[in-house]
């Protein structure tokens, strides 16, 4: 490699297409990979540590190495029998999207840097607008996940609702809300003690009297409610939290309502999906993932805001060095000026050519593919033996767990089921994570690869419900 850090025109192309073959293989390959491996952290120490070098070596070598000492030490996300937590299956297009992004070194931060590139990230917002059903009035932007999309919102809404004075603030969420939550409000300056964690029902849905009760209490102590954060489909079960009643009540106490649609709310595609969040169209802020539901690589996150002009109300700065941008122009928007990034990668482009260029339709299908996969998991389930359903099919999510007749504690039934899923991911046909539920360890599905056949997952099933056998068999105590 020459000292100026190019290569050559011959060089950049084969070491082009030697990734573009490895990309492919993995891709089309993918389905005779074990979905994880136990990895051996030692091993891997020991082969990857090394002195920064000072002198460089073959790049299609090192590419060689790293899809035998790098890409095969990782768990497959995007392995049609990856069932865990939320699964990253992607496109193909989107990943050529993200190479072009970085081969350009596209910069979609300032209007005069890259106004293409900020008209398509314009655009597919307006897409995303529509898909939810927001005004035209609404804004949003990228940002690298879901974590940053709360955050982002959270801003705002400190900003608009309290002018960042939030010495009596008190927030509301439900006791399912993804932690990400609680770290934003923490890095915006929240303490515990201004945080309530609502109860839920029993299909763990945020409880709307219960919240009503707390917003109360708090109101007579002089504090001001000043935010509640809607679930959108939780991590752990798929509930989406009464969108309409959290609505009205916010609207009753001039409270910002944030939905976090992180997993669930590309779902509005779909007919199913639509109908059951009802509502979404009316909150104030959503976060929403494509690189979740929408099936694009790492990573894509977006925040969607009602009101667009909120977005810079919270985020512009003015520094002499950025006099030559024209701040504050609606035409010509400057997203650098509109989150918390300044420089930022172009995640918009990904999302863009891949809706170009499968068309909304196919993500539907995609999508209902998911919801689909999980009611069938989950009748599976009900005609089993000794299993039951926990939390039934919702958006792509169902839990269940081992409940063998005999009976046994509480602890030895989470224990099993915890042991059962650390087992099947051991043997490696398939990947499935456990949650708790009200005390219940679970076996959580989340069946959104849209590669997934029916008969694959049906035969995965009957494996997790032999093994479980198995292992009751040889435990010492027999539950
Ligand atoms: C509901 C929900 N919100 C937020 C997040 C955080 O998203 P990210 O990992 O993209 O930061 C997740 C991640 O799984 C999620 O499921």
């Amino acid at each position: 490699m020459s000292k100026n850090l190019q290569l050559s025109a011959e060089q950049m192309r084969r070491l082009g297409y030697q990734a573009v073959d490895m990309i492919v293989d993995h891709i089309s390959g993918i389905k005779n990979k074990p979905v994880s491996r136990v990895i051996d952290g030692e091993f891997l120490r020991h082969k990857l540590t090394e002195p920064l070098p000072e002198s460089g070596s073959d790049p299609e070598q090192l590419l060689a190495y790293l899809h035998d000492h790098v890409f095969n030490h990782i768990t497959h996300v995007d392995h049609p029998h990856f069932f865990a937590y939320v699964p990253g299956p992607n496109n193909y297009v989107g990943v050529v999207a993200d190479f072009l992004a970085s081969g350009f070194n596209i910069f979609p931060t300032a209007w005069i840097a890259a106004a293409g590139a900020e008209q398509v990230e314009l655009i597919t917002i307006d897409w995303f607008k529509t898909m939810v059903g927001f005004p035209d009035s609404a804004g949003g932007l990228f940002v690298s996940g879901g974590s940053m999309a709360n955050l982002t919102a959270l801003a705002v809404a400190r900003q608009v609702k309290l002018d960042n004075d939030i010495d009596q603030a008190v927030v509301y969420f439900s006791d399912q809300t993804h932690f990400s939550v609680e770290r934003a409000l923490k890095v915006l300056g929240f303490q515990p003690h201004q945080l309530r964690w609502i109860e839920t029902d029993d299909r763990l849905r945020i409880s709307v009297s219960d919240l009503k009760r707390q917003i109360e209490e708090d109101r007579m102590a002089g504090r001001k409610p000043f935010c509640v954060i809607a679930n959108v489909g939780t991590t752990n079960t798929g509930a989406v939290d009464p969108l309409n009643e959290l609505a009205d009540v916010c609207r009753e106490v001039d409270a910002w309502l944030h939905a976090d649609g992180a997993y669930g709310a590309p779902a509005a595609l779909t007919d199913k999906g639509r109908e059951l969040l009802r509502g979404m169209e009316r909150v104030d802020s959503l976060t929403m993932d494509p690189h979740k539901w929408l099936f694009q690589p790492y990573d894509a996150g977006c925040v969607l805001v009602r009101n667009r002009r909120h977005l810079r109300e919270t985020f512009s700065m003015a520094p002499e060095y950025l006099q030559d941008i024209d701040l504050g122009n609606d035409q010509q928007i400057n997203f650098g000026e509109c989150g918390i990034e300044l420089s930022r990668r172009f995640r918009a482009l990904k999302v863009w050519l891949s809706l170009k260029a499968f068309g909304a339709e196919s993500f539907r299908q995609a999508i209902d593919h998911g919801i689909m996969l999980a009611e069938q998991a989950e009748a599976f389930v009900r005609q089993a033996e000794d299993w039951e359903v926990v939390t039934p099919a919702q958006l792509g999510v169902v839990t269940f767990r081992y409940l063998p007749k005999e009976s046994a504690t509480l602890d030895t039934i989470n224990e099993i089921n915890k042991q059962l899923a650390e087992e099947v991911v051991h043997r490696g046909f398939a990947m499935v994570s456990t949650t708790t539920l009200k005390g219940k360890v679970v076996i959580r599905l989340c069946p959104i690869h849209p590669e997934t056949t029916l008969e694959e997952m049906h035969q995965i099933l009957v494996r997790i419900v032999e093994l479980a056998a198995e292992l009751s068999a040889s435990c010492k105590h027999p539950i």
